[in-house]
């Protein structure tokens, strides 16, 4: 940082302030449609669309709505789309076989979108729980998340949203060395092109509450999340985190939740340099979209500032809710 060289009257900070063509001028960080990545939640049927009772605005799609989303996003200018199924509960079983079946809805949702929208990019979610009968991430033995059990199921997981034609693979489960091996399998597979988003500082949060009901998985949740993912108290591990996943293959780095998480953002930013993205979570959306309806706040002007705030602090790009929203915003 420079030492201040003037001395008021001379100095006047508020000068560049004056007039809305001033401030655009010195604007450090401006946020763009090219920077959102839209999380939507997908359910089995057709025409569906099922609204998220603690996410007024956010529903659940089926596979040909998911398809008429993707056609608005890419309109919009919105460069990708992340899908979460909400799978059929007499689909959830403890060993989560329909993670990897290649018809689940996930998969079906991949191959549609890809079908009629080629050129948006498609990103996955990369865990167990939609699909497992105890809402776990990893398979549950006794009690215990089992980490290498878990990571061998993850890459045929991986294997087959990568065959089915995505183009990101998000994963978000927070076992140790699934970067590298499913890293080591797509390439095995001839999928050399296969992106990888790491959920690499991934908090164990009370923010993901919406999130659960989505996809249906919070009344099965047993115990809590936090053998494997992070204490928000700590900084220093997510930097460990993060490093050990590029070192294994990740493409991308992403932080999440988003807001209460910043300094993170910013550290790993710094630290790597790489592709680093926020995740603004379903508690986040949840919070801005409540106050705006309860008319305490503007909610466009408080929507547009939390996304500012993370190119401020660093991030390339940020998945968030409100993509479809801000990106009409954005463009005018
Ligand atoms: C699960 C997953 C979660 C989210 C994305 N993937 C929830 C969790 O870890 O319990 C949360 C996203 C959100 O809250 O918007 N693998």
């Amino acid at each position: 940082m420079q030492p201040i060289l003037a001395d008021h009257p001379s100095l006047r900070l508020r000068r560049l302030r004056r007039t809305p063509a001033l401030r655009d001028l010195v604007q450090e960080t401006r946020l763009s449609v090219a920077d959102l990545i839209w999380p939507v939640f997908l359910c089995d049927g057709e025409g569906e669309e099922r609204p998220v009772a603690s996410m007024p605005g956010v529903n659940r799609l089926s596979v040909d709505r998911v398809v008429r989303a993707a056609e608005k996003a890419a309109m919009l200018g919105i460069p990708a789309l992340c899908l979460f199924p909400y799978t059929d509960p007499d689909l959830r079983t403890e060993a989560c076989e329909e993670a990897w079946n290649p018809e689940n809805l996930a998969n079906r949702a991949i191959r549609a979108i890809k079908a009629a929208v080629p050129e948006l990019a498609v990103m996955t979610d990369i865990a167990l729980d939609p699909y497992n009968a105890n809402g776990h991430d990893g398979l549950v033995r006794d009690g215990v998340i089992l980490n290498d059990e878990t990571v061998e199921a993850l890459v045929r997981m991986a294997l087959a949203q990568a065959e089915a034609g995505a183009d990101i693979l998000g994963p978000s489960d927070m076992m140790d060395g699934r970067i590298g091996a499913i890293r080591r399998a797509l390439e095995a597979a001839g999928h050399r092109d296969v992106a990888i988003m790491s959920y690499a500082a991934k908090y164990a949060s009370a923010f993901y509450g919406p999130f659960r009901d989505a996809v249906g998985a919070s009344g099965r949740l047993v115990g809590d999340k936090k053998t494997y993912q992070m204490n928000p108290a700590n900084s220093d591990e997510a930097l460990r985190l993060v490093a050990r996943d590029l070192s294994e293959g990740a493409d991308m780095v992403m932080v999440k939740p988003g807001m209460p998480y910043l300094d993170i953002c910013r550290r790993v930013k710094d630290a790597y340099g790489a592709p680093t993205f926020a995740y603004q979570v379903s508690g986040e959306y949840a919070m801005i979209r409540a106050a705006a309806l309860n008319g305490w706040f503007d909610g466009e002007a408080a929507m547009l500032e939390s996304l500012a705030a993370f190119k401020r602090a660093g991030c390339d790009g940020i998945l968030t809710y409100f993509a479809p929203e801000a990106a009409r915003i954005l463009r005018g």
